[in-house]
């Protein structure tokens, strides 16, 4: 019985479509490039790629295999491999909760604006200040946002209880090339605009005297979180691939499909925001201020932000359905809690992180966690620690515990395809990954100042 609810998932369709589903999201459109612009634009890109390419990539594979491998939810998946790393598990579970908590707080407010650009209310406001203002005011009413937050939970609980993840996976077959071509016409206009180069010499130039331990911590939680690793998603979504998938091919595509749409949505983004005088470094609301004014630049602008919002709430979709699908496949089969009762027990839970979340940008603003609103410290919190550091002990485990062979059936499909990078493979994440990502906590802390 357990199988053919697993089968329900992924199903038939190909494994590259759902993780690819849960990794393009808001991380790649919205939270790339606030990080970038907040942390110096071109040489922020370029550490970033160096994780994707050396951190991200590895771990990816790794929860690839340990999912495939283990068949079961984040919880059970290690738990079954090796119980003394049962925590990691933990780790992903607690994760996956948080972040979602503020993550559905994005999610309303792209379900808002899409709400906003079909009444034409999105179309009303001339400067960027205008937006700016008009952005601060809806995060801070004190209802309308905590209402979208809880839609927004409330569309992803249906579609986990209802079984129709099937339906939004085809169609974001379709969506999400449409999605990207969107972005293409978006950043075409945008490039056309008056002072655009400078936008892209923010983004690709780098500037090395930028680069601090913050931009190398920053650059990495970024990495983890565009590619959902570092707290068994990746671990609970292959769990549902069949035995044919190729792992590493399906690595590699979401890795470079998941880069190339955040660096399409940072090639709309800066031309825009330096011509049209935004400050790069705005955070959380430079998505939300800049693409207006790229809308209302273009013939039919409704159609565009109306279409724009849409592909955008349905990329978002994706991705809280993964994550969802992390605490909602561990209240199922750990807790022996019915699949329905297990996703009520995760949309109650987030329901109320996310209600809190969504206020603490308004009328909770004072209530500080390490200086931060629950808001960023969540975001913070998450990116920056949890992932990296799930993504420390996993490169571990794999590297260094788990058995060769189980790791190995799993690269090569038992033995069916060729695998010529696994000494590579072994060694970045036996020693590169931890040493790396240990090396960047330990900077953060301060401890290679005295140096
Ligand atoms: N990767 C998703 C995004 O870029 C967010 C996410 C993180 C989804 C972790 C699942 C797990 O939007």
């Amino acid at each position: 019985m357990k199988t053919d609810k697993r089968a329900t998932l992924g199903g038939k369709l190909s494994a590259v479509l759902v993780a690819a589903g849960s990794s393009v999201g808001l991380g790649n459109i919205w939270r790339f490039p606030y990080v970038a612009g907040e942390n110096g634009g071109g040489s922020f890109l370029l550490v970033y790629a160096l994780c994707v390419l050396l951190l991200g990539l590895p771990i990816l594979l790794a929860e690839f295999a340990v999912g495939r491998a283990a068949h079961r939810n984040t919880v059970g998946a290690y738990r079954t491999l090796a119980p003394a790393w049962r925590f990691l598990g933990y780790n992903g579970v607690v994760t996956a909760l948080l972040i979602m908590g503020f993550y559905f707080v994005v999610s309303g407010w792209t379900l808002e604006y899409t709400v906003h650009s079909l009444t034409g209310e999105l179309g009303r406001y001339a400067t960027a200040e205008a937006y700016a203002s008009a952005f601060d005011a809806f995060i801070r009413d004190p209802w309308r946002p905590a209402v979208y937050t809880v839609l927004f939970v409330l569309l992803t609980h249906g579609i986990i209880a209802w079984g129709v993840q099937k339906g939004i996976e085809r169609s974001a077959k379709v969506l999400m090339p449409l999605l990207f071509l969107v972005l293409v016409v978006l950043a075409v206009r945008s490039l056309l605009m008056p002072g655009s180069a400078e936008g892209l010499r923010f983004l690709f130039a780098p500037d090395f005297s930028k680069i601090t331990a913050r931009t190398l911590l920053v650059a990495m939680g970024q990495a983890f979180f565009s590619l959902s690793i570092g707290m068994g998603c990746m671990v609970t979504y292959a769990s549902y691939f069949n035995s044919d998938t190729n792992l590493r091919h399906t690595a590699l595509h979401v890795t470079v499909l998941d880069t190339l749409v955040a660096l399409l949505a940072g090639i709309v983004i800066f031309p825009a925001v330096f011509s049209s005088g935004i400050a790069p470094t705005s955070g959380p609301s430079l998505v939300f201020v800049t693409l207006p004014g790229i809308f209302n630049s273009l013939p039919l602008s409704m159609v565009w932000s109306t279409g724009f919002f849409l592909l955008l709430v349905i990329a978002t979709l994706t991705s809280t359905i993964s994550l969802h699908e992390v605490a909602t496949a561990y209240f199922h089969e750990e807790w022996h809690l019915s699949r329905k009762a297990a996703a009520w027990t995760t949309t109650l839970l987030v329901g109320t992180i996310g209600i809190l979340a969504s206020l603490s940008v308004g009328v909770l603003n004072g209530w500080r966690i390490a200086g931060l609103n629950l808001f960023d410290a969540l975001d913070a919190l998450t990116a920056n620690i949890l992932m990296p550091l799930g993504g420390l002990c996993t490169s571990l485990f794999v590297g260094w515990r788990l058995d060769r062979r189980t790791f190995d059936e799993q690269l090569t499909n038992r033995g069916k395809l060729r695998f010529r990078i696994r000494s590579v493979l072994i060694f970045l994440l036996r020693y590169l990954c931890p040493l790396v990502l240990l090396a960047i906590f330990l900077d953060n802390l301060g401890v290679f100042k005295g140096l």
